[in-house]
């Protein structure tokens, strides 16, 4: 029986068996998968965020955070939720642990909630480290690396409050404040950090923004390199959005807008932080509307980083507008680059359309995108940090742990991301977004990204088809491995 046969009968026995969610699944969709390409220590992981998961907003001295107040102000999300218990990991952690170590993963990545370490500026909430302390030790005992994210968009209220967070450059020594307090109490177990979550989608449109985040990351960095680097042992670096920008024909005047796409979207942080500068098509075209960075900030940006985390989900049509007339959208503007993006060429997708309006299904972007950063950047180790992909909550549907299309999308992205591997590139580890369904910012929870489904009444997590596959996934890398 070919594989689409397969699929179909498994299918249709689903149906049967259903709601049970147990689902038989073929070893995997790739027959020729090659995984000599991987490294003896890859990380394969399951990503989270304090917001998403966490819950408890007010438990054991937690301050409010900017998300807490966005979510509780009318009309922001789109199903009027928010994250006040989310999917409660704060309090079912133990049995979080249990799923990810079922699925075999080397690794867990979270984020830490700011306002549950620094309440109130200066005071450390001593309830707010022992959470991390569990979650961590409970993470080592069973073998799976926790890797931190220190801001995955909620900071205090209080930052907003005082002067603006990240609007204003008092962020950066705040940032190193809180960054220094992570390293000192958690550094000792975590060998993975990253600064900032997907800055650049934080930041849009926000120069001042961006400059103070990427000199916030420059302090963080330092400090983590003279105080505690040497003795732990770990690595530091960010997490950016990565979308691939295809150009649109092949004129030259369109590659060169795909180029430009990528200098106001993804170079615009990273070419600073390795290269100590802006990208000179940004400088070019923004001219004196692009914040500098003095000599000392430059010195200070060099080489800050250790690898690249890479949030890489779909990829972008970029048309020029500088010698072709553009209707509006995003990127069309000048202060954007005069490259428009969008997802459709004369009416045709760039891939096939999914449940969630920004996410077509490109696979070979995640080959594109890789070895597009590791040619500008000189191969620096890579991480997926996030791959995954979306699907409307149906609340009527009894089948929402029959994920075919979620099984569908990661194969074919891992396909194109080994092949960028077989082709040199140094990608250290994938984590799937997302271990579980959860609150997906301003979409609430209309959209779901686990790999385990939630009953958001019950909280009761049930593994849908494609943690079965990651599983089988993982496992048969572990196999190949020891039998080298
Ligand atoms: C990237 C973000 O980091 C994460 O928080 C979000 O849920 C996923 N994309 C899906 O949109």
């Amino acid at each position: 029986m070919d594989l689409p046969s397969i699929f179909k009968v498994l299918f249709l026995l689903d149906l049967i068996f259903l709601p049970l969610c147990v689902s038989s699944y073929p070893k995997t969709l790739r027959e020729s998968l090659d995984r000599s390409s991987l490294p003896d220590n890859f990380l394969f992981g399951v990503a989270s965020s304090s917001y998403q998961f966490e819950g408890s907003y007010l438990s054991d001295g937690k301050g409010l955070s900017n998300w807490d107040i966005h979510t509780h102000t009318p009309g922001k999300v789109i199903d009027g939720s928010n994250g006040d218990i989310a999917v409660d990991q704060y309090n079912l952690y133990p049995e979080d642990i249990d799923l990810m170590d079922s699925l075999g993963v080397s690794s867990y990545r979270f984020s830490i909630s700011w306002a549950r370490i620094l309440p109130k500026f200066g005071d450390i909430n001593k309830a707010g480290i022992s959470y991390y302390n569990k979650l961590i030790d409970s993470l080592l005992l069973r073998g799976i690396q926790p890797f931190v994210t220190l801001v995955h968009y909620d900071i205090p209220q209080e930052l907003e409050e005082r002067y603006g967070g990240w609007l204003s450059p008092r962020c950066q020594e705040d940032f190193g404040y809180y960054a220094d307090i992570c390293f000192k109490n958690f550094g000792d177990r975590v060998k993975y950090w990253t600064t900032f979550n997907e800055p650049n989608i934080q930041a849009i449109k926000s120069y001042r923004t961006a400059h103070n985040m990427i000199l916030a990351h420059a302090t963080a960095v330092d400090i983590y390199r003279a105080k505690y680097q040497k003795e732990q042992g770990g690595n530091i670096g960010i997490v950016l959005d990565c979308i691939w920008f295809e150009q649109i024909s092949n004129s030259t005047a369109d590659m060169l807008a795909a180029d430009r796409a990528e200098d106001f979207f993804l170079n615009w942080f990273l070419d600073p932080i390795i290269f100590g500068n802006y990208p000179a098509e940004m400088s070019k075209i923004l001219g004196s509307n692009l914040p500098r960075f003095s000599r000392n900030d430059k010195e200070k940006l060099k080489n800050g980083l250790d690898f690249i985390g890479i949030n890489h989900y779909t990829s972008e049509y970029v048309q020029d507008c500088i010698f072709s007339v553009c209707e509006p959208g995003t990127g069309a503007s000048w202060t954007e680059g005069l490259a428009r993006r969008s997802q459709e060429n004369d009416g045709v997708p760039i891939g096939k359309p999914t449940d969630v309006d920004w996410l077509h299904i490109y696979p070979q972007g995640m080959e594109k995108m890789v070895t597009y950063i590791k040619k500008r950047y000189n191969n620096t180790p890579m991480i997926i940090t996030e791959n995954g992909c979306g699907q409307l909550n149906n609340p009527n549907l009894t089948i929402v742990c029959h994920d075919i299309e979620r099984v569908e999308y990661m194969s074919a992205y891992w396909d194109f991301l080994l092949l960028a591997m077989e082709k040199g590139a140094d990608v250290r580890g994938y984590f799937a977004w997302s271990l579980l369904d959860n609150f997906e910012w301003s979409y609430g929870y209309t959209q779901r990204y686990g790999l385990h489904h939630v009953d958001y009444t019950t909280l009761k997590r049930t593994p849908k088809l494609s943690a079965t596959w990651f599983k089988e996934f993982i496992a048969g890398y572990k196999v190949e491995e020891s039998q080298i």
